[in-house]
């Protein structure tokens, strides 16, 4: 038996525009989600039998990287699954974790990274690396289009080109907001491609976020949070204009705004979360409650995929 975990995350600023090469800021967050596998007469998922249809992440790390005997895989978490919140990422990143620690071999957070944005790409179509890159290293992770200080790795895509880099990043208090409402990222990042091939509009406002996202990286290396409150409101503004919000996602932004520095959607949007940066979480969380959100108050700093257990 082998058990491996990795964290969630939350995308600060710069989702949807990273996917095509604009930068992004993206934290783990303190909820993990903890995979436990060991060798089984057949192979299960969650006590199922495991299928393509509805466990497609496992079904697909397990096609490219087991040749041995069946396993049978666990999953415990404390990331609700389609909330926005990197739950599809720590699965790949901690199966991929247990897999290579089954074969023997080392694990490198690199080569983890890279093998679980190929699982990413395969299972949802157009992708960047950030929530794989984020549940691998943990703490912060800065993704741009160029190399700069603290550069972990390069990941390339048909022309597209990620550098991902460790960003230091203070610890904050954040208020997610779950809407409940699931929404697969694919068809959202689809949705923004057709956008963006249409209209300069689209694409405009796609660099829009990414000076955003320049502008972000000042603020935390100032450790501003108003300004980096400011940022966020405004890329939910963008992000709402390239049509991945939801009515539930404004609704919640609206009703923690008096209680934050900033607030917007995080992840792929269409439903899903939201977050806010706040030094009010108990207030940012009743707002949310009250709006018929679940509120999770969560903090940065926290690491990425590791293993937990061997037996
Ligand atoms: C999803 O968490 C973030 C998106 O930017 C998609 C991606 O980067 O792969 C919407």
């Amino acid at each position: 038996m082998v058990i491996t975990s990795a964290p969630g995350k939350v995308i600060l600023l710069g989702e949807h525009a990273v996917v095509f090469g604009q930068p992004a800021i993206a934290v783990a967050v303190d909820m993990r989600l903890r995979c436990h596998v060991h060798r089984h007469d057949f192979f299960l998922m969650n006590g199922a039998p495991l299928s393509h249809k509805t466990h497609p992440y496992v079904q697909s790390a397990i096609a490219k990287h087991w040749s041995g005997e069946p396993l049978a895989v666990e999953t415990h978490s404390d990331i609700p699954s389609g909330s926005g919140m990197g739950s599809s990422a720590a699965v790949s990143t901690s199966l991929l974790a247990a897999l290579m620690v089954l074969k023997g071999g080392r694990v490198s957070e690199e080569e983890l990274a890279r093998e679980a944005f190929d699982i990413e790409s395969v299972v949802q179509g157009r992708a960047s690396p950030t929530d794989t890159s984020t549940s691998c290293h943990g703490k912060g992770v800065f993704v741009d289009s160029r190399a700069g200080e603290r550069l972990l790795w390069h990941i390339q895509r048909d022309v597209r080109e990620w550098y991902i880099h460790d960003c230091e990043v203070p610890r904050m208090n954040l208020v997610i907001g779950y809407t409940g409402v699931h929404a697969a990222t694919g068809p959202l990042v689809a949705k923004v491609k057709r956008y963006a091939d249409r209209t300069v509009f689209a694409r405009d406002i796609i660099q829009e976020i990414g000076g955003i996202v320049r502008e972000g990286i000042t603020c935390l290396k100032a450790n501003d949070m108003e300004a980096l409150g400011r940022l966020m409101t405004r890329d939910h503004k963008l992000l709402a204009i390239l049509g991945v919000s939801h009515p539930s996602l404004d609704k919640l932004v609206r009703a923690v705004l008096p209680y934050s520095y900033g607030a917007k959607l995080t992840g792929a949007g269409g439903g899903g979360s939201m977050i806010a940066l706040t030094d009010q979480p108990e207030k940012a969380a009743e707002a949310i409650r009250i709006k018929g959100g679940k509120p999770f108050k969560v903090s940065t700093g926290e690491g990425g995929v590791r293993l937990e257990d061997m037996r």
